[in-house]
Order: C-alpha cells, then structure tokens, then sequence
C-alpha cells in the first residue's frame, strides 16, 4: 500500500497518534486494509499527512502492542490477520450501527450526570496516597462482608446529623451501588413478596424486580408523592419509595402520607419500606426533611442511600442500614460473600468523611445545583405558560411539562435529531398512570455547565419551535 487516505482532526480534543491508531486499526477490523497488507513507511506517511513522524511511530507502536499489524525490520510494517479477535468483529458493527442511529448528543439532560468541574480531586489524592502510604499490607486483604467499620462509623454519624437516621454501624451494609444491594435485601426479604414500586419511578428497580422474578405492583404517584391509598387497597407487603425526591417527578411525600405510609406497615409483620434516599443532599426549598427511617418505631424501614449524587457515580458505593430484626437473618444469609466495594476506597472516603471534607464537599455542590437550577427556571421563564416545570425542590433534575400538539416522545425524538437528548417520563412509567403524562418530560441538569444553560434552553426550545414571548 502507497499511501493511507486518512482524515484528521488538528483540533480535536483526541491526540493526532490516537486519531491516526483508531482509524488503521478500524481499516483493519472492517476489512478496507487487507491483511498482509504492507503499511507506508512512517516517514513517507508523515510527510503525507502533514504530521510528524512522532505521531505515526506511536501510532504504529499501539498497533502492534494490540497485534493489528507487525514490524519486520527493515522491510516494513504488515497487517495481520485478527480471526482470533472474534469478539472485535462482533461488537464493531453493532457499535457502528449504534453511533449511525443515535445522531451524537450535544446537550444532554441526562438525569444521571453530575457537575464533574468541582471535585476534590486535590483531597481525594491525598486521602489515596495515605491510604497506600500507611496502610498498604492490611488493606490488601479481604475486609469485612458487611464492609469497613470505619466507614460504616461515618455513616452512621453523618445519617444522623443530616438525615435523622438512626442507626448503629453494626446495622449497615455497603455495597458498590444501590442496583447491587437491592437484591440483596429482596433476598433478605424472602421469597413470598409482592413489591410496590411507584409509578412513574425509577427504571432500574422495575429491571432488578423483574429480573428476579418478584412480583411488583405499580402504584401512582401525585404530588404529593406515593399515593397510600391505593397502596393500602393493593395486595403489596412491601412498598419501594423515594420519598424525599420522587424519581421522577421529583414530588416530596407529604407528613400525611408518611405516617400513613409508617401505619400501612406496621399493621403486618411482613410488611415493610425500602425508603430510597438517593439525591436527599441536594435540598433546596424549605427545611430537609427528615428520613422515614427516622419517624419509624416498629422496625419497619429498610434505609438505602448511595454516593453516586453527592460524590460521583463511579464510586460505586452504596448501602442499606437493616432494621434491627432483620440482622440476623442478614448474618446467617450473607457473611459467606465478600464486601464488593475494594477497601482501598472504602478507606478513602471514611477519611475523606472523617476529617469533614464530605461536609464541605456537600455544602459547595449544593451552591452550585441551586444556581443551575435558578438559571434553568430563569431560562424556562419566557416559554411559560406552553412550558412548566415542577419537582424543583430538591435533587438535580425537575419535570417540565409541555403543551405542544406533538406528544413527549415525538418531541425527544425530534429533539434527538438535533443532538439534544431529554426522556419522556412516560419512559419511567411501569403502567398508565392516573394523571396525564404524556406532555412531560424529565430533565437533568446536574451536568450541564452553568453558563451554557441559557443556550442549552434556548436550543430546545427553538427545534420545538416555542416561541419566547420575552422577544
Ligand atoms: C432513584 C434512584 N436510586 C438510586 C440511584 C443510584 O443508584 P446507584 O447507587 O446504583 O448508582 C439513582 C441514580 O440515579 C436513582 O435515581
């Protein structure tokens, strides 16, 4: 082969080595350069491309280290043949068929994004270079199944201060992410169950309750959150709730509802909450309120919470705090596994915590939510009364309701085509639900930047043709 037609980007974000790698490696896969095929000397491919004879020798080097193609000295650098790369083969295309029908996202209002521009990374460096420094050989071995004292200490400690949870750390449990514990309390929780989820709710728990095979019963949710009548008219034992942010409407479980919800449980030994905690830090309107964890006297809460908000979400650090009567059961079923958290992070964030750096973490993240928030409403304003929003208490996502004469899922595809991705909430719906729907939407915001929110409302707003009544 003469020459290599390739097309780079001088800049793009992607060094030009990785741009020019990706690109052979793709010829290669996809069968455009043959096998045996003899590449261009790096030299006269520099010279070609206009980029220095640096970026082509790395770029070879990483081929060869991944055996795309091999160096004969001094006769050149050959293609070889990747059959037993089978699995290459089979996830490109699906991979490329994925990016053809998904047009790439620009603004996304994906709820599950955080603000990445403001963690501690100066702090958490330290607290991991201690953690290596000091404690290298213990922290090598398995820790406890239940996960490190430490750290349960200082969840303990911050739950009741923050969220009025009362517990001791004996009746934590951690685990790498909510998806991950949640079976394991279905476990703990028997065979015999009916779940009540709330509908709209959280797409996750409807897949792990399906996935294992447990029967779940979608009960609505207004604004006032969980509605506990139709819970104490369905057959469930065992009500999952979000009760201080509702996923996804972001509604608040009213006093009322919450003793109702406490008495429902309490009327039946196998009844029981799984209260899901998930983004209460972000509080924004009005006191916090307090856990039901907290208000319950009948051991009837099971607690679960996760850092994948406050801190990020590729921790993968969650946990459960078990209602006394449950812990046993907890011992006899689970000390055989071991903790699925590395106790290398389990250590950085007690310390982390301990020294009261979550605090401040917290504190600061909570400033910067509420000013995105403030400008999502400031952007939202013009468009109203055709587009509301709701559920802005607390978190990093609201609901916006829009009265268009499309629907909400003709509107995010239309959206999608202009690189915009925003869900309907129809999406997170298990059943129909009581209240009408189909004009609202679920927008994060968590993850976009401050000062782009304006553009970013504006953009939308004009590919659904919405007029701003300000202009
Ligand atoms: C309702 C709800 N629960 C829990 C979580 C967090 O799950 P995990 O701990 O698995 O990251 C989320 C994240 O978006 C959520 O929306």
């Amino acid at each position: 082969m003469d020459m290599l037609m390739i097309q780079l980007e001088k800049d793009s974000k992607i060094p030009l080595y990785e741009q020019l790698y990706e690109e052979i490696k793709k010829g290669i896969i996809e069968g455009t350069i043959a096998v045996h095929t003899k590449l261009p000397s790096k030299r006269k491919l520099s010279e070609f491309l206009s980029i220095s004879q640096t970026t082509v020798e790395l770029a070879y080097a990483q081929l060869i280290a991944e055996g795309y193609i091999t160096s004969k000295s001094r006769v050149g650098f050959f293609v070889e043949a990747i059959e037993e790369l089978a699995y290459v083969e089979k996830t490109l295309p699906h991979h490329a068929i994925k990016k053809a029908l998904n047009p790439q996202i620009l603004i996304d209002f994906n709820p599950g994004k955080i603000d990445t521009s403001s963690f501690p990374f100066t702090t958490w460096r330290k607290y991991a270079k201690e953690a290596i420094d000091y404690h290298e050989k213990d922290l090598l071995l398995t820790g406890t199944p239940q996960g490190e004292l430490g750290l349960r200490e200082q969840i303990a400690n911050y739950l009741y201060q923050s969220r009025g949870v009362l517990c001791s750390p004996e009746q934590i449990v951690i685990g790498s992410g909510t998806e991950q514990l949640l079976p394991m309390i279905m476990k703990l929780l028997g065979e015999e169950n009916q779940y009540a989820i709330e509908n709209p709710g959280y797409t996750q728990t409807h897949h792990i309750f399906s996935q294992y095979n447990q029967q779940v019963i979608p009960i609505n949710v207004d604004e006032d959150g969980m509605q506990i009548q139709e819970l104490e008219h369905s057959s469930a034992n065992i009500a999952y709730v979000t009760p201080s942010h509702q996923f996804p409407t972001g509604a608040v479980l009213s006093a009322s509802r919450r003793a109702q919800l406490l008495n429902w449980a309490a009327q039946d030994e196998q009844r029981f909450i799984i209260e899901d905690d998930y983004d209460s830090e972000f509080r924004y309107i009005g006191k916090p309120i307090a856990s039901l964890q907290g208000m319950d006297h009948r051991d009837k809460v099971i607690y679960i919470s996760t850092f994948s908000k406050s801190l990020m979400p590729s921790l993968r650090i969650a946990y459960f705090v078990l209602p006394e009567k449950l812990l046993s059961r907890y011992y006899n079923m689970f000390t055989y596994y071991t903790s699925t958290v590395p106790r290398f992070e389990q250590h950085i964030l007690a310390q982390f915590m301990r020294d009261g750096y979550f605090s401040k973490h917290l504190n600061r993240m909570r400033k910067i939510y509420r000013k995105k928030l403030e400008k999502l409403t400031h952007a939202l304003m013009p468009y109203a009364p055709t587009v509301t929003i709701s559920g802005e208490q607390a978190g990093m996502h609201v609901v916006l309701t829009v009265k268009h004469e499309m629907n909400a899922s003709t509107l995010s595809n239309i959206a999608l085509q202009h690189g915009i991705r925003i869900t309907p909430i129809k999406e997170y719906m298990l059943a129909p639900t009581i209240q009408n729907r189909e004009d609202q939407f679920l927008l994060g915001f968590g993850g976009l930047e401050e000062n782009d929110i304006l553009n970013n409302i504006q953009k939308l707003m004009d590919c659904w043709n919405i007029q701003n009544t300000f202009r």
